[in-house]
């Protein structure tokens, strides 16, 4: 395995959380992803679904855990089924899972081998009242192909068709948005090695670099420190590219003068980090540029301490929006006239920063999480304010990653050079 994984102790309490959720003679049922294919016999890297990574930290394909907490039959209450190993697997594909190793990674006793699913549900149906299900519900997903969990909706649902179906989701989404000490710390771990592909970066940057040169620097500092590369699409957008919000083509020269918003972060053993600098191609900003990196910054700072349990993100983005009106008003890029006409559907803010200040992360970038309920301590979040000057071919974006506490917050990035001057001494060097 490339990273340490989570203890299993930790999985055992998030399903034990889980079970806490269900009506009584539930079951529970959680599917793995596909491998999705490309062309040819080519397919995609392999990504695991995020719930069933919450609840066994069973990292490969083909894998369903059947929880069941109510079973007559102890051994029943937790099931993992996986695809068979064997010699022949192993010499083409390398080890997969063994029933030992997997019960030594997630805590359950009882595996089998995934081509017993049919007979060991006929057994469990025939006691259980309620079915749980996933699906995927992220408020911004996007899905046009059939995953697993639809397939096997389809399926299970056909074959028996008079049980109570419910959501397991919402569940899911409570569970995963407070953290766990061992998930932090594997967030913490992601963070760093995105500070590693920064203080990089700051050393290599010179002007006409290619913007996918410095994409490989990061690249470089992730795998090379355990990680399996970026936890989203990196943004690496010198001048003007740094007003296209969602600018990934990467492929154009930093020209002396511009200043390069890099929106990059590492994953760690399945979790991700999100962070984003914008830096000056020459080692120094303008002093314009310095304004208006200052003005984001500043916002970003209130933001944090904005950010504490009890708070409504919905309050809270707007109190942010505040914020950044007045900076943006110090800046003379809003007049009083424009504030004048603007409305609570569209304040005038929103023409240089359109964008959220904030979203919950976790095993996902954009992971999920309560937007309608009060922040809680264990949440962990991002702050990233930016100001996007078409007109001056300027855009700037500063993010960081946060964990929510009873007392306030703890910065994960903390140690990520942020200050206008330290990052121009550090170019420097
Ligand atoms: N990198 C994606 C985001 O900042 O939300
Ligand atoms: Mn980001
Ligand atoms: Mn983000």
């Amino acid at each position: 395995m490339r990273y340490t994984p989570i203890s299993s102790a930790t999985y055992v309490n998030h399903r034990k959380a889980l079970a806490d959720q269900l009506l009584p003679a539930s079951l529970a049922i959680f599917n793995s992803n596909d491998i999705m294919p490309t062309n040819g016999d080519g397919s995609m890297p392999f990504r695991q679904n995020s719930d069933l990574l919450y609840l066994s930290g069973v990292d490969q394909e083909e894998s369903v855990l059947l929880l069941f907490p109510h079973c007559s039959n102890p051994a029943h209450r937790e099931i993992l089924l996986l695809k068979e190993t064997s010699e022949e697997i192993a010499i083409w594909e390398g080890e997969k899972l063994t029933r030992d190793k997997a019960t030594a990674l997630s805590g359950i006793a009882t595996v089998y081998w995934l081509d017993s699913l049919h007979t060991v549900l006929k057994a469990l149906m025939a006691e259980a009242d309620h079915v749980y299900l996933n699906s995927n519900e992220h408020t911004r997903r996007s899905i046009e192909v059939e995953t697993r969990d639809m397939r096997f909706r389809k399926w299970i649902t056909t074959e028996y068709p008079l049980h109570s179906y419910k959501r397991v989701s919402p569940i899911m989404h409570r569970l995963r948005s407070v953290k766990s000490l061992e998930e932090i710390e594997q967030m913490q771990k992601a963070c760093k090695i995105t500070e590693a592909g920064f203080r990089r970066v700051l050393g290599a940057l010179k002007p006409g670099m290619l913007e996918y040169e410095i994409e490989a620097e990061y690249m470089h500092e992730f795998l090379r420190r355990g990680s399996r590369g970026f936890a989203y699409t990196p943004i690496v957008a010198s001048g003007f590219n740094a007003c296209v919000l969602h600018y990934i083509e990467n492929n154009m020269p930093c020209k002396d003068g511009d200043v390069i918003l890099m929106d990059v972060g590492a994953e760690y053993g399945n979790y991700a980090s999100d962070m984003s600098r914008s830096i000056p191609a020459n080692g120094r900003y303008t002093q314009r540029q310095k304004a208006v990196y200052n003005a984001v910054l500043r916002v970003m700072r209130a933001a944090m301490d904005l950010l504490r349990p009890g708070v409504f993100l919905a309050d809270y983005h707007k109190q942010v929006g505040q914020l950044m009106e007045k900076e943006l008003v110090d800046l003379g890029l809003l007049s009083m006239e424009e504030l004048k006409k603007q409305s609570a559907a569209q304040p005038a803010y929103k023409k240089y920063f359109m964008h959220g200040t904030s979203h919950f992360i976790g095993l996902d970038v954009h992971d999920v999480g309560l937007w309608h309920e009060p922040i809680q301590a264990g949440n962990v979040f991002t702050v990233e304010p930016g100001i996007y000057i078409r007109e001056e071919s300027l855009g700037i974006r500063i993010e960081n990653d946060i964990l929510i506490t009873e007392e306030g917050y703890v910065d994960l990035m903390g140690d990520i050079p942020i200050e206008a001057e330290e990052i121009e001494e550090l170019m420097n060097a």
